[in-house]
């Protein structure tokens, strides 16, 4: 058989798709499966726009030009304007989702052996693009304590060597949630400048800003024109994924003549997705105020169901739909494949993703997971339920030091406590009043019941679990062999 290039088998794999055979093993096994892995919304698509698509007379379905449809990329320009952002169509370039963007920038601005710093956690993805032009991934950390805050901008500039040619920042991040200020972005904007390096942006998530808080684009930093290359995308905007369009921008002419070369030889970005998305810059902004209500409600279920789970901890983000959360588990990657060949509670399960895949030493992430909060609410508790029940049972259960890890972080976290759940539950509306002491003593006034509850829910658990356990491993293992062959 030929083989297989040194490049393509060091590919890494997908931190947030590995674990897909198992989850489709459980699922023919007849078990549900909670997806809080992956971040595919499940917000209805705007009408509007799929209607104007499906009405577009098309008697040959031809290429588009390489940057893109001209009205699209005009509209677009329409579109950045009403967010504060003043560009030109010849600064854009559409392309196959913010997935291509990425990948042209990395390959046009960095050489093998160049270096990106980024702050970790980060999107996994990266990795693969980077390898792709053998550059290096350089991280910064982030603390969970700080709900994953930028790191200072001293930090930064200890990792900076002869080799660094690019700061990247996701704003609002995946997978943190965390949104970063304008101040942040003032200071890395400065340091990009002060070295001469690319300042490359990922904003596919700028209309994701909860609690009154407003996205800054680095499209904005005064000065900065030849240094920023921004990756957008209508992914997520407009619950668009499978339209496959994004775009890369920069007012860096030189960049950008360049990667218009790699765009005439791909041909040219999807024609039915643009013109789908062209029709989705009119969507009114009621659909944008409805869509980021219910996310802010979901994150409030999340953060609110998480951090009541004991030895669990879950920062409270800003912005996006996902979250790093600590759990008491001795190893994330073991645990999230256990939630799916040895676990179920009621008929279902949780699919998370490892955060282990997120981190430049996998051992970062051993304890944490990134959760996304895509479902609707009730699809969202049922799962937080499983995942309470999972870890009463899980043998990897780490006691002690999950517990002095909640305590230290929960004094800096106050998780978000929500008007409905307020409404619900009228005895929690004072609660929700009271600061993180009150909540603790409450706490500690449930554990009994709450440990009787667990105690008798366990053994039933238990042999469900010891009932299903080998029949879900034989599926499992018959899936992975076959994802294998
Ligand atoms: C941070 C981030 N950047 C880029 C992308 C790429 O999205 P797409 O290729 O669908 O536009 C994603 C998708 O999940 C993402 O989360």
């Amino acid at each position: 058989m030929p083989h297989i290039s040194h490049k393509g088998l060091e590919l890494p794999q997908s931190a947030i798709r590995k674990l897909v055979p198992f989850a489709d093993a459980t699922k023919a096994h007849g078990i549900h499966v909670y997806h809080l892995n992956i971040g595919q919304p499940d917000i209805e698509t705007p009408k509007a726009a799929l209607k104007a698509l499906a009405q577009t007379k098309i008697d040959v379905l031809a290429y588009s030009p390489s940057a893109g449809i001209q009205s699209y990329r005009e509209k677009l320009c329409q579109y950045y304007k009403k967010n504060g952002i003043d560009i030109t169509p010849e600064r854009i370039l559409v392309t196959t989702g913010g997935s291509e963007a990425l990948q042209m920038a990395f390959t046009c601005c960095l050489n093998p052996g160049d270096e990106i710093i980024i702050p970790e956690p980060y999107y996994t993805n990266y990795n693969t693009f980077a390898k792709l032009c053998d550059a290096k991934i350089v991280t910064v950390p982030s603390d969970i304590k700080s709900g994953f805050a930028l790191p200072l901008v001293d930090d930064f500039e200890k990792y900076i060597t002869p080799y660094t040619r690019a700061i990247m920042i996701c704003n609002p991040n995946n997978p943190t949630g965390y949104l970063y200020s304008e101040k942040d972005l003032y200071a890395v904007g400065a340091l990009c400048k002060k070295y001469d390096l690319y300042l490359f942006a990922d904003e596919v998530y700028r209309e994701f800003c909860y609690d009154g808080e407003k996205h800054f684009s680095v499209l904005n930093l005064p000065g900065c024109e030849n240094n920023v290359v921004l990756f957008d995308s209508v992914s997520k905007r407009y619950s668009a994924c499978g339209a496959r369009v994004g775009c890369v921008i920069t007012r860096n002419s030189e960049l950008f003549s360049t990667m218009m070369r790699l765009a005439q030889a791909r041909l040219s970005p999807p024609s039915f997705g643009q013109i789908f998305a062209e029709a989705a810059i009119d969507t009114p902004q009621e659909y944008f105020d409805n869509v980021m209500k219910e996310y802010v409600s979901r994150r409030n279920v999340i953060v609110e169901g998480i951090n009541n789970i004991p030895g669990c901890f879950c920062p409270n983000p800003k912005g996006a739909f996902y979250t790093v959360c600590e759990l008491p588990i001795d190893d994330s990657d073991r645990f999230c494949q256990w939630l799916l060949t040895d676990f179920q509670y009621n008929g279902a399960t949780v699919m998370l993703a490892p955060a282990t895949g997120f981190y430049s030493d996998p051992e970062k992430g051993r304890h944490q997971v990134r959760i996304t909060y895509c479902l609707c609410k009730e699809d969202l508790r049922a799962a937080i339920k499983c995942l309470e029940e999972a870890l009463k049972v899980y043998p990897g259960r780490l006691k002690a030091k999950a517990k002095a890890g909640r305590k230290a972080v929960a004094k800096k976290a106050a998780p978000a406590k929500k008007a409905e759940v307020k409404k619900a539950a009228p005895a929690k509306k004072a609660e929700a009043k009271k600061a993180a002491p009150a909540k603790k003593a409450e706490a500690k006034k449930a554990a009994p019941a709450k440990k009787a509850e667990a105690k008798k829910a366990a053994p039933a658990n238990k042999a469900e679990v010891k009932k299903a356990a080998p029949a879900k491993k034989a599926v499992a293992k018959k899936a992975v062999a076959k994802k294998k062959a």
